[in-house]
């Protein structure tokens, strides 16, 4: 399929986000957070793929009316919004979208590669060039050169890789996809080059379809298919660059701002009282969404061997290693939770003390840096370990208290699973299938004391 022109029908970007408030406003900031929590949250049935929010799947990204909402209403233009845990990047490219200065971090290379193309303002006529001249050389070698190809494999693919790439990816997808990273990493811009790396992650992590012999690795819960024929890479490559090179060309950038870095939410690297929103999803207790089991699956495309990724894992937040960690005394509730729970499991009791001592950390950072008088907004779930609810958002909005924040209420908002990205649950546990997709999460609202 040849690469289609890009349609420059620019679009009003006022037609789509509310214009700028006046300052006047804001002052009852409180009230209007209050009141912004009452709202519904639900954004069932609305379009969340404009600009590039749809460049690649991501489990549990925000819807992006979510963060919008929020920084709508509580910012002015210029204004900083921090997401430090920012995941495929919604948040920090809503903000820019509205004119605001946008940073995120995460420790996820993917993610961060992901949200940094989201975000980059690229000449759709430079991309074209490229996609065409990477699609043809590509095509080329995998039709004429398999021999070269397979040596190319062989040199830089050490053996735990191999065999990781011989269980979920046929030689044939195999042979096509080195052919494609070969001719996107000598594109010397590293703007361009990620946008491309991007396009061909998106192929390789879906929900069904996709190159691999994995099925639902978009939810983070592979598994293997034997009888799957999977796609081409060449074909579904290209059908991606078109899809995105088309959003792209519509898009207009206005003037707000995105800094994306690599950084631990325990550790922020920014000044005291600096941010003027924090708006962020952590992840789940326990692991329930395990990005970096998914993730691997693209990134030993991009240099990463499967052992130096495996080591990473331990470092996300809600992981199951426990010996060493530097644990803490947490307040009531969540202890009487943890407690319960290491009557049924002792080690998960400890993996849920582990997560809450992290996200105490995380919190005490937010606090921090976010600016007195100002909210702290952070989306989650509630996990089961051992049949116990973690009530996270209880937890959560108790250890805010401790370090500083007032909770000022926890709202809820259904969730549709399957747009959410959630994974799906292994034993049926509702009446009907509809039923089993709508579960809950949580918006906690903080404001940080003047
Ligand atoms: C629920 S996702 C965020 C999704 C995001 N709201 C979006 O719209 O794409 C949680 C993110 O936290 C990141 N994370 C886990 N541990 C972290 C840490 N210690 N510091 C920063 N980010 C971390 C994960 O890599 C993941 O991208």
């Amino acid at each position: 399929m040849p690469i289609q022109p890009i349609q420059m029908d620019m679009f009003d970007p006022f037609q789509v986000y509310r214009p700028a408030k006046e300052r006047g406003d804001l002052s009852h900031y409180r009230e209007t957070l209050t009141k912004l929590l009452s709202e519904d949250f639900d954004f069932h049935g609305e379009n969340s793929s404009y600009a590039t929010h749809n460049f690649h799947a991501f489990p549990a990204k925000f819807p992006p009316q979510l963060p919008k909402k929020f920084i709508n209403a509580l910012t002015f233009p210029g204004e900083t919004v921090l997401d430090p845990m920012s995941g495929s990047g919604t948040a920090v490219l809503e903000a820019m979208l509205l004119g605001r200065r946008g940073i995120g971090m995460d420790i996820d290379p993917l993610a961060l590669n992901l949200s940094r193309v989201k975000v980059t303002h690229l000449d759709p006529g430079n991309l074209i060039r490229n996609a065409e001249s990477i699609i043809e050389r590509a095509l080329h070698s995998f039709q004429h050169e398999k021999r070269r190809l397979s040596k190319t494999l062989s040199i830089r693919i050490d053996p735990s890789t191999k065999k990781f790439l011989d269980y979920w990816f046929l030689e044939e997808t195999q042979l096509e996809i080195i052919a494609l990273v070969r001719e996107i990493e000598v594109i010397s811009d590293l703007d361009i080059r990620r946008f491309f790396q991007i396009a061909l992650s998106s192929i390789i992590i879906t929900k069904s379809g996709g190159v691999s012999m994995a099925y639902d690795l978009a939810h983070t819960r592979p598994h293997k298919i034997k009888d799957k024929i999977p796609r081409s890479a060449m074909d579904e490559f290209q059908k991606r660059l078109n899809k995105n090179l088309k959003n792209i060309g519509r898009l207009v950038w206005g003037n707000g701002q995105a800094e994306l870095f690599f950084g631990n939410a325990q550790a922020i690297g920014l000044a005291d009282s600096s941010v003027d929103l924090i708006i962020t999803s952590p992840p789940y207790a326990s692991n329930a969404i395990d990005y970096m089991r998914a993730h691997k699956f693209s990134l030993v495309w991009f240099g990463y061997t499967i052992d130096s990724l495996s080591k990473r894992r331990g470092d996300y937040i809600g992981g199951e290693r426990i010996s060493n960690f530097p644990m803490r005394d947490l307040p009531d509730y969540s202890e009487r939770i943890i407690s319960r729970l290491s009557k049924k499991d002792p080690k998960k009791g400890s993996v849920l003390r582990r997560y809450y001592t992290e996200m105490h950390l995380c919190l005490s950072e937010m606090c921090r840096v976010l600016k007195p008088g100002k909210a702290a907004i952070l989306v989650v779930g509630s996990s089961t370990m051992r049949g116990i609810d973690t009530d996270t958002a209880k937890c959560l909005g108790e250890i805010g208290k401790t370090i500083g924040f007032d909770l000022v209420n926890i709202a809820e908002r259904k969730l549709d699973r399957n747009k959410r990205m959630m994974p799906a649950r292994e034993t049926r546990v509702s009446e009907t299938q509809i039923e089993e997709r709508i579960h809950k999460e949580y918006i906690i609202g903080f404001f940080k004391p003047t």
